[in-house]
């Protein structure tokens, strides 16, 4: 676990780093999707590749986040989400190498607590689990991390709380990373990039992106957006703009959270967070058919749906290429196998 601070492409003075990432991740053209779509050229930017355990984009929040809780010698980590949070699973593996003890705060159950996908995962890490209804996690999800923060505490035991999707400034210092990353390949190949794209949860990812594409030295970076998957476009945009805000009060990193252009895509959601509908389904299998790309049911899957159903509408027309940040998820998947028809 070398720590190391993040790249160099721009002007941004990065908190220290656990290296737990497979990074650099390919930018990858994907040939057959772009053809099965009419254009424009489809690229994958495979950070579903940042390892196997820790897959996905919540490891390179992790590294600064974790970085910061061992600084301050904590001993728990406590973090929070779904009942199949990748975030969580990310932890829970992030943990174990780390020699910390991890416990995680779930919304589920009782009734959907059976160890499939990420909580199978959780479960093998030795993450401790406290498993909260619905209805008292959105209640009462404070009262209980302070509960579970103060037993700790009566065993001088130091914890460190990660918000749900490490979707907070010091997270978010992992897209800042990805984005330096993604434009040094796209220097160094000389593509022609105008659109990137990729699922919004909690908005950290989106997030750093944009923090990342402020600093940059890079005269005409590409676009961002973000499809949400959960609540809506306003909800994001201020979550989003307060992450940038904390960027610059707590980091000192220029940029400027009221005039950056927050896009968000909205329409994608279906019923609701988690909720898998049929033409994403049907989008999910012919990614996996057409071009041998695994997408998940509540992230990706929603997110490149859109930008297909975008692609059909006109917003990316067929002279501008589209980076998808392939954020990971696939564990997700066997837990909707029955929506998946096969
Ligand atoms: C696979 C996957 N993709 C995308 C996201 C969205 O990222 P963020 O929470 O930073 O908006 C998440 C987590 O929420 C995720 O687990």
């Amino acid at each position: 676990m070398t720590p190391s601070t993040g790249t160099s492409e721009s002007n941004v003075n990065f908190p220290r780093r656990l290296d737990l990432s497979q990074t650099p991740t390919p930018l990858q053209i994907m040939p057959r999707l772009t053809a099965f779509v009419g254009g424009p050229k489809i690229w994958f930017k495979r950070d579903d590749l940042t390892g196997s355990a820790l897959a996905g984009n919540k490891i390179r929040k992790l590294e600064f986040s974790l970085a910061q809780a061992l600084d301050l010698q904590a001993k728990v980590i406590i973090t929070a989400g779904g009942i199949q949070s990748n975030h969580c699973r990310a932890t829970a593996f992030a943990c174990a190498q780390l020699g910390l003890k991890c416990h995680l705060i779930l919304r589920g159950g009782p009734g959907d607590t059976a160890a499939d996908g990420n909580l199978l995962l959780d479960h093998l890490a030795g993450a401790e689990i406290t498993f909260v209804p619905h209805e008292q996690y959105s209640t009462s999800r404070p009262e209980i991390l302070a509960g579970i923060q103060n037993d700790y505490e009566s065993m001088g035991l130091t914890s460190y709380w990660i918000p749900v999707g490490a979707s907070n400034a010091i997270g978010s210092f992992g897209y800042i990373r990805a984005f330096d990353e993604m434009m040094a390949q796209i220097v160094q190949d000389n593509l022609n990039i105008r659109h990137v794209v990729t699922a919004v949860g909690s908005g950290g990812t989106l997030a750093g992106l944009i923090a990342g594409r402020a600093c940059t030295s890079h005269a005409t970076p590409p676009k961002l957006w973000g499809v949400n998957v959960c609540n809506d476009a306003p909800f994001f945009e201020e979550e989003i703009r307060g992450i940038l805000h904390e960027l610059k009060e707590s980091y000192k990193v220029p940029v400027n959270a009221q005039t950056e252009e927050v896009n968000i895509i909205d329409g994608y959601v279906g019923e609701g967070y988690a909720i898998p509908y049929a033409a994403e389904m049907e989008t999910i299998r012919q990614v996996g058919q057409v071009e041998g790309q695994v997408l998940d049911p509540v992230y990706t899957g929603k997110a490149f749906h859109a930008l297909i159903e975008e692609c059909k509408a006109g917003r990316f027309t067929p002279d501008e290429d589209v980076v998808f940040i392939h954020t990971g998820g696939i564990y997700g998947l066997f837990p909707a196998r029955d929506q998946l028809g096969f």
